[in-house]
Protein backbone atom coordinates (compact mmCIF):
# COMPACT_ATOMS: atom_id res chain seq x y z
CA UNK A 1 0.00 0.00 0.00
CA UNK A 2 1.02 3.54 -0.99
CA UNK A 3 1.82 5.89 2.17
CA UNK A 4 1.07 9.17 0.23
CA UNK A 5 -1.14 8.71 -2.74
CA UNK A 6 -1.82 12.29 -4.59
CA UNK A 7 -4.86 12.23 -6.66
CA UNK A 8 -5.39 14.46 -9.51
CA UNK A 9 -4.84 17.51 -7.84
CA UNK A 10 -5.75 20.88 -9.33
CA UNK A 11 -4.53 24.04 -7.86
CA UNK A 12 -4.98 27.69 -8.98
CA UNK A 13 -4.21 30.96 -7.57
CA UNK A 14 -6.08 34.28 -7.38
CA UNK A 15 -3.98 37.23 -8.39
CA UNK A 16 -3.72 40.92 -9.68
CA UNK A 17 -3.36 39.12 -12.84
CA UNK A 18 -6.28 36.90 -12.99
CA UNK A 19 -6.28 33.19 -12.00
CA UNK A 20 -2.87 30.88 -12.03
CA UNK A 21 -3.56 27.48 -12.47
CA UNK A 22 -0.62 26.33 -11.11
CA UNK A 23 -0.61 22.22 -10.87
CA UNK A 24 -2.96 20.46 -13.06
CA UNK A 25 -4.50 16.82 -12.72
CA UNK A 26 -1.44 16.03 -10.66
CA UNK A 27 -1.18 12.01 -9.71
CA UNK A 28 1.99 10.64 -7.87
CA UNK A 29 1.86 8.27 -4.89
CA UNK A 30 4.64 7.17 -2.57
CA UNK A 31 5.67 3.60 -0.89
CA UNK A 32 7.03 3.08 2.20
CA UNK A 33 10.56 3.89 2.57
CA UNK A 34 10.55 4.85 -1.33
CA UNK A 35 12.33 7.74 -2.46
CA UNK A 36 10.59 9.45 -4.98
CA UNK A 37 11.87 12.70 -7.16
CA UNK A 38 10.32 15.29 -8.38
CA UNK A 39 12.05 17.16 -11.34
CA UNK A 40 11.19 20.15 -13.59
CA UNK A 41 11.99 23.72 -14.46
CA UNK A 42 11.39 26.84 -12.29
CA UNK A 43 7.60 27.58 -12.52
CA UNK A 44 6.34 23.87 -13.32
CA UNK A 45 4.71 23.51 -9.97
CA UNK A 46 7.01 21.59 -7.92
CA UNK A 47 6.78 23.64 -4.61
CA UNK A 48 3.07 24.35 -4.91
CA UNK A 49 2.39 20.34 -5.01
CA UNK A 50 4.69 19.92 -2.10
CA UNK A 51 3.02 22.46 0.05
CA UNK A 52 -0.38 21.12 -0.89
CA UNK A 53 0.36 17.90 0.99
CA UNK A 54 0.36 19.93 4.40
CA UNK A 55 -2.02 22.69 3.63
CA UNK A 56 0.47 25.21 3.40
CA UNK A 57 -1.20 27.12 0.15
CA UNK A 58 -2.27 30.41 1.24
CA UNK A 59 -6.10 30.09 2.61
CA UNK A 60 -8.64 32.42 0.87
CA UNK A 61 -6.58 33.13 -1.97
CA UNK A 62 -5.55 29.81 -3.20
CA UNK A 63 -8.05 26.67 -4.54
CA UNK A 64 -7.56 23.19 -4.24
CA UNK A 65 -9.25 19.73 -5.41
CA UNK A 66 -8.92 16.08 -6.13
CA UNK A 67 -7.60 14.40 -3.16
CA UNK A 68 -4.41 13.61 -0.85
CA UNK A 69 -4.52 10.05 0.63
CA UNK A 70 -1.49 9.94 3.36
CA UNK A 71 -1.87 6.07 4.99
CA UNK A 72 -5.24 5.85 3.10
CA UNK A 73 -6.85 8.70 4.16
CA UNK A 74 -7.70 11.78 3.04
CA UNK A 75 -5.96 14.51 4.36
CA UNK A 76 -7.13 17.19 1.93
CA UNK A 77 -9.17 19.72 3.49
CA UNK A 78 -8.72 18.68 7.00
CA UNK A 79 -9.19 21.38 9.12
CA UNK A 80 -5.89 23.38 10.32
CA UNK A 81 -5.95 22.11 13.84
CA UNK A 82 -5.39 18.46 12.29
CA UNK A 83 -2.94 19.08 9.94
CA UNK A 84 -0.70 21.10 12.62
CA UNK A 85 -0.20 17.56 14.42
CA UNK A 86 0.46 15.75 11.02
CA UNK A 87 3.12 18.58 9.92
CA UNK A 88 6.54 17.75 11.72
CA UNK A 89 5.12 14.78 12.95
CA UNK A 90 4.12 11.81 10.70
CA UNK A 91 5.26 14.04 7.87
CA UNK A 92 7.99 16.48 7.80
CA UNK A 93 9.43 19.10 5.57
CA UNK A 94 13.05 21.07 4.76
CA UNK A 95 12.71 24.01 2.63
CA UNK A 96 15.41 25.53 0.30
CA UNK A 97 16.69 28.41 2.59
CA UNK A 98 16.80 27.23 6.71
CA UNK A 99 16.92 30.71 7.34
CA UNK A 100 13.50 31.42 6.80
CA UNK A 101 11.29 28.47 8.47
CA UNK A 102 14.07 28.66 11.60
CA UNK A 103 13.08 31.58 14.18
CA UNK A 104 16.23 33.71 15.09
CA UNK A 105 15.16 34.67 18.07
CA UNK A 106 15.16 30.75 19.76
CA UNK A 107 17.61 28.68 20.70
CA UNK A 108 18.35 25.23 18.27
CA UNK A 109 17.53 23.41 21.45
CA UNK A 110 14.57 25.07 22.14
CA UNK A 111 13.11 25.05 18.61
CA UNK A 112 13.87 20.97 18.22
CA UNK A 113 12.38 20.61 21.65
CA UNK A 114 9.03 22.16 20.91
CA UNK A 115 8.54 19.42 17.81
CA UNK A 116 9.52 16.91 20.74
CA UNK A 117 7.42 18.23 23.38
CA UNK A 118 4.33 18.59 20.52
CA UNK A 119 4.79 15.61 18.85
CA UNK A 120 6.45 12.75 21.00
CA UNK A 121 5.32 14.63 24.10
CA UNK A 122 8.76 14.47 25.74
CA UNK A 123 9.23 16.45 29.05
CA UNK A 124 11.68 18.81 29.28
CA UNK A 125 15.03 17.15 30.50
CA UNK A 126 13.83 14.48 28.12
CA UNK A 127 13.41 16.37 25.30
CA UNK A 128 16.65 18.04 25.94
CA UNK A 129 18.53 15.03 25.93
CA UNK A 130 16.96 13.82 22.66
CA UNK A 131 17.91 17.24 21.00
CA UNK A 132 21.78 16.77 22.14
CA UNK A 133 20.99 13.46 20.35
CA UNK A 134 19.55 14.68 16.85
CA UNK A 135 22.37 17.11 16.76
CA UNK A 136 24.89 14.18 17.06
CA UNK A 137 22.67 12.83 14.35
CA UNK A 138 22.52 14.96 11.97
CA UNK A 139 26.78 15.44 12.15
CA UNK A 140 26.95 18.57 13.93
CA UNK A 141 29.74 19.42 15.54
CA UNK A 142 29.82 20.01 19.58
CA UNK A 143 25.67 18.93 20.32
CA UNK A 144 25.79 20.27 23.69
CA UNK A 145 27.11 23.75 22.74
CA UNK A 146 24.90 23.49 20.03
CA UNK A 147 21.57 23.60 21.58
CA UNK A 148 22.53 27.19 23.23
CA UNK A 149 23.67 28.37 19.52
CA UNK A 150 20.80 30.50 17.35
CA UNK A 151 20.39 30.37 13.99
CA UNK A 152 22.74 33.14 13.24
CA UNK A 153 25.96 31.72 14.72
CA UNK A 154 25.25 29.14 12.08
CA UNK A 155 26.75 28.00 8.67
CA UNK A 156 24.31 27.62 5.99
CA UNK A 157 24.74 24.03 6.00
CA UNK A 158 24.74 24.11 9.66
CA UNK A 159 21.34 25.41 9.42
CA UNK A 160 20.21 22.86 7.13
CA UNK A 161 21.14 20.31 9.65
CA UNK A 162 19.40 21.92 12.40
CA UNK A 163 16.21 21.96 9.72
CA UNK A 164 17.10 18.02 9.24
CA UNK A 165 17.22 17.69 13.16
CA UNK A 166 14.10 19.09 13.60
CA UNK A 167 12.42 16.86 10.72
CA UNK A 168 13.75 13.92 11.66
CA UNK A 169 11.88 14.93 15.66
CA UNK A 170 8.68 14.26 14.77
CA UNK A 171 10.03 10.63 13.50
CA UNK A 172 8.48 10.81 10.23
CA UNK A 173 7.32 8.46 7.88
CA UNK A 174 7.43 10.98 5.36
CA UNK A 175 9.71 13.72 4.07
CA UNK A 176 8.96 15.93 1.93
CA UNK A 177 12.22 17.55 1.22
CA UNK A 178 11.93 20.64 -1.50
CA UNK A 179 15.36 22.25 -2.90
CA UNK A 180 16.92 21.07 0.03
CA UNK A 181 20.50 21.62 -1.16
CA UNK A 182 20.06 24.56 -3.99
CA UNK A 183 21.02 27.48 -1.15
CA UNK A 184 24.12 25.91 -0.09
CA UNK A 185 27.51 25.90 -1.95
CA UNK A 186 28.45 22.94 -4.09
CA UNK A 187 30.67 20.79 -1.46
CA UNK A 188 28.10 21.18 1.18
CA UNK A 189 25.44 20.21 -1.27
CA UNK A 190 27.07 16.58 -1.26
CA UNK A 191 26.99 16.69 2.22
CA UNK A 192 23.66 17.32 3.08
CA UNK A 193 22.48 15.09 0.18
CA UNK A 194 25.02 12.38 1.74
CA UNK A 195 23.16 12.87 5.00
CA UNK A 196 19.65 12.69 3.67
CA UNK A 197 20.34 9.62 2.27
CA UNK A 198 21.95 8.04 5.14
CA UNK A 199 18.82 9.45 7.67
CA UNK A 200 16.32 8.05 5.12
CA UNK A 201 17.54 4.29 5.23
CA UNK A 202 18.49 4.44 8.81
CA UNK A 203 15.22 5.36 9.77
CA UNK A 204 13.35 4.02 7.56
CA UNK A 205 11.46 7.40 6.00
CA UNK A 206 9.97 7.63 2.18
CA UNK A 207 10.89 10.37 0.79
CA UNK A 208 9.60 13.35 -1.51
CA UNK A 209 12.90 14.81 -3.14
CA UNK A 210 11.76 18.05 -5.32
CA UNK A 211 15.07 19.28 -7.15
CA UNK A 212 15.71 20.97 -10.76
CA UNK A 213 18.90 19.43 -10.19
CA UNK A 214 19.14 15.70 -12.67
CA UNK A 215 22.19 14.84 -11.16
CA UNK A 216 20.91 15.14 -7.75
CA UNK A 217 17.77 12.83 -8.65
CA UNK A 218 19.55 10.09 -10.34
CA UNK A 219 22.09 9.65 -7.28
CA UNK A 220 18.78 9.56 -4.83
CA UNK A 221 15.79 8.48 -6.32
CA UNK A 222 14.18 5.45 -7.82
CA UNK A 223 11.93 6.70 -9.22
CA UNK A 224 11.09 10.27 -11.04
CA UNK A 225 8.41 12.30 -11.82
CA UNK A 226 8.38 15.24 -14.50
CA UNK A 227 6.48 18.01 -14.39
CA UNK A 228 6.14 20.86 -16.72
CA UNK A 229 3.21 23.44 -16.57
CA UNK A 230 1.70 22.01 -13.53
CA UNK A 231 1.30 18.65 -15.05
CA UNK A 232 3.37 15.34 -14.38
CA UNK A 233 4.33 14.74 -18.29
CA UNK A 234 6.69 11.72 -17.32
CA UNK A 235 7.21 9.33 -14.66
CA UNK A 236 9.71 6.15 -14.65
CA UNK A 237 11.97 4.25 -12.71
CA UNK A 238 15.07 6.89 -12.55
CA UNK A 239 17.16 4.44 -14.48
CA UNK A 240 14.55 4.16 -17.47
CA UNK A 241 14.19 7.33 -16.93
CA UNK A 242 17.70 8.40 -17.64
CA UNK A 243 18.16 5.51 -19.88
CA UNK A 244 15.30 6.60 -22.64
CA UNK A 245 13.49 9.66 -21.95
CA UNK A 246 9.88 9.22 -23.46
CA UNK A 247 8.61 13.11 -23.53
CA UNK A 248 10.50 15.44 -25.63
CA UNK A 249 10.29 18.01 -22.39
CA UNK A 250 12.29 15.15 -20.61
CA UNK A 251 14.99 14.13 -23.56
CA UNK A 252 15.40 18.81 -23.20
CA UNK A 253 16.09 18.54 -19.64
CA UNK A 254 18.85 15.46 -19.60
CA UNK A 255 20.52 17.09 -22.78
CA UNK A 256 20.83 19.99 -20.41
CA UNK A 257 22.73 18.34 -17.65
CA UNK A 258 26.29 19.76 -17.70
CA UNK A 259 28.57 17.71 -19.02
CA UNK A 260 30.99 16.23 -16.45
CA UNK A 261 34.02 16.05 -18.32
CA UNK A 262 35.97 19.96 -18.16
CA UNK A 263 36.65 20.11 -21.68
CA UNK A 264 32.69 19.84 -22.35
CA UNK A 265 31.56 22.17 -19.63
CA UNK A 266 30.22 24.73 -21.90
CA UNK A 267 27.99 22.05 -23.49
CA UNK A 268 25.01 22.58 -21.35
CA UNK A 269 22.06 23.11 -23.45
CA UNK A 270 18.91 24.98 -22.62
CA UNK A 271 15.40 24.20 -23.86
CA UNK A 272 14.63 27.40 -25.64
CA UNK A 273 11.82 29.45 -24.09
CA UNK A 274 10.41 29.41 -20.17
CA UNK A 275 7.65 27.17 -18.54
CA UNK A 276 4.40 29.21 -19.20
CA UNK A 277 2.15 30.79 -16.51
CA UNK A 278 -0.89 29.55 -17.17
CA UNK A 279 -4.75 31.25 -16.72
CA UNK A 280 -6.64 29.31 -18.39
CA UNK A 281 -6.33 25.01 -19.83
CA UNK A 282 -4.77 25.23 -22.13
CA UNK A 283 -5.90 24.06 -25.98
CA UNK A 284 -3.49 21.60 -26.42
CA UNK A 285 -0.02 20.24 -25.33
CA UNK A 286 1.42 22.37 -22.17
CA UNK A 287 4.45 21.85 -24.19
CA UNK A 288 3.86 22.00 -27.64
CA UNK A 289 4.92 25.87 -28.12
CA UNK A 290 8.59 24.29 -27.04
CA UNK A 291 8.62 20.93 -28.78
CA UNK A 292 10.46 20.05 -31.69
CA UNK A 293 7.83 16.91 -32.07
CA UNK A 294 4.47 19.16 -32.40
CA UNK A 295 2.31 18.87 -35.17
CA UNK A 296 -1.42 20.25 -35.25
CA UNK A 297 -2.62 17.11 -33.15
CA UNK A 298 -0.62 18.18 -30.34
CA UNK A 299 -1.26 22.15 -30.46
CA UNK A 300 -5.45 21.32 -30.54
CA UNK A 301 -5.31 18.50 -28.64
CA UNK A 302 -3.79 17.62 -24.87
CA UNK A 303 -2.34 14.35 -24.45
CA UNK A 304 -3.67 12.87 -21.21
CA UNK A 305 -1.33 10.77 -19.00
CA UNK A 306 -1.17 6.84 -19.94
CA UNK A 307 0.72 4.02 -18.67
CA UNK A 308 3.13 2.44 -21.07
CA UNK A 309 5.03 -0.54 -19.03
CA UNK A 310 4.39 -0.51 -15.11
CA UNK A 311 5.60 2.40 -13.81
CA UNK A 312 6.41 3.91 -16.84
CA UNK A 313 4.29 6.55 -17.98
CA UNK A 314 3.89 9.67 -20.00
CA UNK A 315 1.68 12.87 -21.52
CA UNK A 316 2.15 12.93 -25.22
CA UNK A 317 1.08 12.48 -28.63
CA UNK A 318 4.31 11.76 -29.90
CA UNK A 319 7.21 9.97 -27.05
CA UNK A 320 10.52 9.02 -28.21
CA UNK A 321 11.62 5.50 -28.21
CA UNK A 322 8.24 4.66 -30.67
CA UNK A 323 8.02 3.11 -34.02
N1 LIG B 1 1.11 32.10 -3.76
C1 LIG B 1 1.05 32.14 -5.09
N2 LIG B 1 0.23 33.02 -5.73
C2 LIG B 1 0.14 33.04 -7.07
N3 LIG B 1 0.83 32.23 -7.89
C3 LIG B 1 1.66 31.35 -7.33
C4 LIG B 1 1.82 31.25 -5.90
N4 LIG B 1 2.71 30.27 -5.64
C5 LIG B 1 3.10 29.77 -6.83
N5 LIG B 1 2.48 30.41 -7.85
C6 LIG B 1 2.64 30.14 -9.28
O1 LIG B 1 2.46 28.76 -9.49
C7 LIG B 1 3.36 28.26 -10.47
C8 LIG B 1 4.17 27.11 -9.90
O2 LIG B 1 5.02 27.61 -8.90
P1 LIG B 1 5.98 26.68 -8.02
O3 LIG B 1 6.53 27.52 -6.94
O4 LIG B 1 5.27 25.44 -7.61
O5 LIG B 1 7.13 26.29 -9.04
P2 LIG B 1 8.41 25.39 -8.79
O6 LIG B 1 8.33 24.24 -9.73
O7 LIG B 1 8.53 25.06 -7.35
O8 LIG B 1 9.59 26.35 -9.25
P3 LIG B 1 11.06 26.58 -8.61
O9 LIG B 1 11.94 25.54 -9.25
O10 LIG B 1 11.43 27.95 -9.03
O11 LIG B 1 10.98 26.43 -7.13
C9 LIG B 1 4.18 29.45 -10.91
O12 LIG B 1 3.63 29.97 -12.08
C10 LIG B 1 4.06 30.42 -9.75
O13 LIG B 1 4.20 31.73 -10.18
MG1 LIG C 1 9.90 25.52 -5.88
Amino acid sequence: MSLLDIEGISVSFRTDQGRVLAVRGLSLSVAPNEVVGVVGESGSGKSVSALSILGLLPRGRSEISGAIRFEGENILGWPERRLRKLRGGAIAMVFQEPMTSLNPVLSIGWQIGEVLRLHRGLARHEARREAVELLRVVGLPDPEGMIEAYPHQLSGGQRQRVMIAIALAGRPRLLIADEPTTALDVTIQAQILDLLRALQARFGMAMLLITHDLGVMAEMAARVVVMYGGEKVEEAPTARLFASPRHPYTAGLLGAIPRLSPERRDALVEIPGTVPVVHAPPAGCIFAPRCARADERCRSVPPSFAWQAPGVGVACHHPLGEG
